[in-house]
């Protein structure tokens, strides 16, 4: 018999200690550009892992890479300790992995609870199949209140709420639907001070209750109050891989700031 401390699980994908994603030596290139290279990243339940950078590092490209949209040039992609190949978004849905885009899909003028199944309405009767509006309805709200965002009006037009609304409603679809692993894109740069910690409550609860996020962002104070990982990537490589405990919030800034450069521009600018 083999000890099961040695035993690689792969049938149990509640087995926390098997990461719902696993990214290895993953490298993008898209033509002769090099976006990503070398890129090793673990997304465990209840876990938040945030990937920080600068323009052009690669995180749009990291983010496509888990969501169906680009297959890696290089390196394994993992989903519950398996190997994982994905032609297509839906593919990654299937696995339970939903990603949240900063340009939200959603279609300003419908209602909240409209665009809270858009796509995946709810429908009543077996031959006409009409919309079953008030399930839908009572779901909205149901599942809104759950997360602690009492909207007054689930029959208001989306475009009426705030950006930070916004993003909870699409988070709060994600996980309606199925997802275990929630990818944001900078679910807080358009946002200000209280809108954002809006959204970073939320992911906070998400994470409590097992999903595993991955959060995408290029603001160190966000990913500080939430993350448990911090992975930096620069022009494509992998920089910084630290977990919470293991860097300080001013370490982390530093690094994304450009460390060292920033020293130098420091000096040179006699500042
Ligand atoms: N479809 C593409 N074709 C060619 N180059 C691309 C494409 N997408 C991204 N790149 C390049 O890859 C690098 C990383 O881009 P990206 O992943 O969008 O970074 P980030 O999201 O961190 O700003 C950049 O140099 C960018 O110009
Ligand atoms: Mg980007």
């Amino acid at each position: 018999m083999t000890s099961p401390a040695t035993t690689p699980d792969n049938e149990s994908s509640s087995d926390t200690s098997v990461p719902l994603i696993e990214l290895r030596g993953v490298g993008k290139s898209y033509g002769n550009i090099v976006a990503l290279q070398g890129i090793d990243l673990r997304v465990g339940a209840g876990e938040v892992t945030c990937v920080l950078g600068d323009n052009g590092a690669g995180k749009s490209t990291l983010i496509k890479i888990m969501a169906g949209l680009h297959r890696q040039s290089e390196g394994q992609l993992l989903v519950d300790g398996e190997p994982a190949t994905f032609d297509s978004p839906k593919d990654a849905l299937n696995k339970g992995i939903a990603t949240v885009y900063q340009d939200l899909a959603v279609v300003s003028l419908m209602p909240v609870w409209r665009n809270f199944f858009l796509g995946q309405e709810l429908r009543r009767g077996t031959i006409l199949k009409s919309l079953d509006i008030e399930a839908m309805r009572a779901t909205t709200i149901g599942e809104l209140r759950k997360i602690g965002i009492d909207l007054p009006d689930v029959d208001a037009p989306i475009g009426t709420l705030s950006g930070g609304q916004r993003q909870c409603v699409a988070i709060a679809r994600a996980m309606f639907f199925g997802a275990r692993v929630l990818i944001l894109d900078e679910p807080t740069a358009a946002l200000g001070v209280k809108q954002s910690g809006m959204v970073l409550r939320y992911i906070s609860a998400a994470k409590e209750e097992g999903f595993g996020v991955v959060l995408i962002t290029h603001n160190p104070h966000h990913a500080f109050l939430v993350g448990d990982h911090f992975v930096l990537l620069n022009r494509g490589r992998q920089t910084l891989d630290r977990a919470y405990g293991d860097i300080t919030l001013d370490d982390l800034t530093t690094e994304m700031a450009g460390g060292q450069d920033l020293a130098t521009l420091t000096h040179e600018l006699g500042r």
